[in-house]
């Protein structure tokens, strides 16, 4: 890449972050994603700490703001904050109808992948006083939604958490879920889907997907928003891979961030949960298919649908049985552009829509992290190439074709220029 082209891409990707900054939160673009989204804030943080330190630690205070604190569901952070009335979403503020206000809120939460993020700010920032009380804030906070993923999604200590619906698991259509949701009825009542007014209907998710969708969030306020009730009887529960490593890895940037700056948490609910998930880890593994898998708790099976959401098994440090770098250099061999959500010889990969194919560039920065750490840094230079080569053409979508390369669904995508920043910073090295 020539200076000139960087110089360009950079004025881009920090002009998409702060033309949807609403005031210390960023929108993943706008009109599509009016409002702040939960994963989302944590890599728009991770650009915006490359060239504005304070504006970064806003991100997480306005993201907080959303944390439901007392009652059942202490410590909760949901996927979707509305700080600001917006008509251009579907499902806004008025279809969840939660308890949380000032601001609403969603039901449902996100990846944690929180305490990673800030971790690898604070091994950025430059103003250390700054990054540290920033912290001193926010990172108990965190900790405290760690506690309610353990408390109220693996109330039987299994090491491997639950999620209850599509949304939370932030791969909304992945054909991973395909079965499970077959289970759930779809909603009878009226409802209109706004997405469609700005991305064509090929590359976003189907009505049958999105009449289950809302059918489970009505669920949640039919069951008052009882964690204990949803958990046990919710007719799609599943463990989300993918959920379980983010949180397996942002579990131990915790602590470790804890310890650096001696803030004082409780550390052995976290310890106890990582040793779980340890041991449960090889309940996760698909032996036909080479890699780690999700798993369907209501069928009681492992969903056997070849999704990367496996190859985070390396970012979480959890052991990973060798067959899996054969299955990862096996997919990279079947498509052009690394790396598809879904296996592109799969029966269900669609390269264009959505989570049925097309490529996630923050999936990629972390799974090509976990592989440094593992030491697959042929694999990781793969990744890394092909992440380069899509940003180089610009434009910073939402996501992009495996075969074709083209970029799609939303344009001047937040997460998208904050990952291009923070690996244009030399992040994509760091922790
Ligand atoms: C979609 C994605 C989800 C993301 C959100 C906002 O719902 O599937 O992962 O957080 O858009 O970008």
């Amino acid at each position: 890449m020539t200076p000139e082209r960087r110089d360009d891409l950079l004025r881009d990707a920090q002009g998409i972050l702060r033309g949807n900054d609403h005031g210390g939160y960023t929108v993943p673009t706008h009109g599509l994603y009016p409002y702040q989204w939960n994963w989302d804030a944590g890599f728009s943080a991770l650009g915006w700490i490359t060239f504005d330190e304070p504006r970064a630690w806003t991100e997480y205070r306005r993201l907080l703001e959303g944390q439901w604190i007392g009652g059942p569901q202490d410590g909760f952070l949901p996927s979707i904050v509305f700080h600001e009335p917006c008509d251009t979403y579907f499902p806004g503020p008025e279809e969840w109808r939660t308890p949380k206000t000032a601001p609403s809120t969603t039901s449902i939460s996100q990846p944690p992948v929180h305490a990673t993020m800030l971790r690898w700010m604070w091994q950025r920032a430059r103003d250390k006083p700054r990054a540290e009380a920033a912290l001193r804030e926010i990172l108990p906070a965190i900790a405290r939604h760690h506690r309610w993923w353990m408390r109220t999604r693996d109330p039987q200590a299994s090491g491997l958490v639950t999620v209850i619906h599509p949304w939370e698991t932030g791969r909304d259509n992945s054909p991973a879920w395909d079965a499970a949701l077959e289970r759930v009825p779809r909603t009878t009542r009226a409802y209109a889907r706004r997405d469609l007014d700005h991305v064509a209907s090929g590359e976003r998710p189907t009505p049958a997907f999105y009449d289950r969708v809302v059918w489970l969030m009505d669920y949640n306020r039919a069951c008052a928003f009882d964690p204990g009730l949803i958990v046990r009887e919710c007719p799609f529960r599943v463990v989300d891979c993918a959920i379980v490593f983010i949180l397996h890895r942002a579990t131990q940037d915790l602590l470790a961030l804890a310890d650096e700056l001696a803030i004082p948490i409780e550390r052995p609910p976290l310890e106890d949960h990582l040793a779980r998930t340890e041991a449960a880890a090889p309940r996760l593994w698909s032996r036909s298919l080479g890699q780690y898998v999700d798993f369907d708790l209501v069928g009681g099976a492992p969903i056997e649908r070849p999704t990367s959401g496996g190859f985070l098994s390396w970012y979480a440090g959890i052991r990973t049985p060798t067959d899996q770098l054969g299955t990862l250099a096996a997919w990279l061999d079947e498509t052009p552009f690394a790396l598809p959500s879904t296996r592109s010889s799969d029966a269900a990969f669609e390269p264009k829509r959505y989570w049925r194919g097309p490529i996630w560039q923050h999936m990629n920065l972390l799974i090509e992290n976990g592989l440094r750490k593992a030491h697959h840094d042929d694999l990781a230079d793969r990744i890394e190439a092909s992440s380069r080569e899509l940003f180089e053409a610009g434009g910073f979508h939402e996501y992009h074709d495996p075969i074709s390369g083209a970029g799609l669904g939303g344009r001047a995508f937040s997460w998208t220029a904050a990952v291009w920043l923070w690996r244009q910073a030399g992040g994509g090295s760091v922790g």
